[in-house]
C-alpha cells in the first residue's frame, strides 16, 4: 500500500478525488459524494468492474475469482470496492457503474 494519500481521476465525469491511506478507490469516490452504481462492495458480484488508464493499483484484499481473474488483472483491470491506488491513477469505469450519481455538488471533488 502506499504511504501517502493518491489523486484518483475518474472516468467518465472527470471527477479527480483524493484517496487517503488504506482506503479503496470507490470507497474515496463515495466520501467525495461521487456514487457510481455498485453492488456487494465486498469483492464478490463484478458490478463496480473498471479499467486502470494509468497508474497502478493493488487489491489487497482478495476479489472473488468468479468477479475479477488473474488475466483481467493482468489487462488493467480492477474492482475499485476493493482497489488501492499504488499511484496517483486515472480509473475508467464500465458498464452500469458508469451510472454515477453524485451529490449537488460532489464534495470536494473536481470535474476536469
Ligand atoms: S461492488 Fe461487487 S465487486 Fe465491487
Amino acid at each position: 500500500m502506499r504511504d501517502a494519500m493518491s489523486i484518483i481521476e475518474i472516468d467518465p465525469g472527470g471527477f479527480v478525488v483524493e484517496a487517503e491511506l488504506g482506503e479503496t478507490v470507490l470507497a474515496a469516490m463515495r466520501r467525495h459524494g461521487i456514487a457510481p452504481r455498485s453492488g456487494c462492495r465486498r469483492g464478490g458480484c463484478s458490478l463496480c468492474k473498471a479499467d486502470v488508464v494509468s497508474g497502478t493499483v493493488t487489491h489487497e484484499v482478495g476479489a472473488a475469482a468468479t468477479a475479477l481473474t488473474a488475466e483481467e488483472v493482468a489487462d488493467g483491470v480492477c474492482l475499485p470496492c476493493r482497489a488501492h491506488a499504488l499511484t496517483d491513477c486515472k480509473i475508467r469505469l464500465r458498464g452500469p457503474a458508469r451510472r454515477i450519481f453524485t451529490a449537488t455538488p460532489p464534495r470536494t471533488a473536481t470535474p476536469a
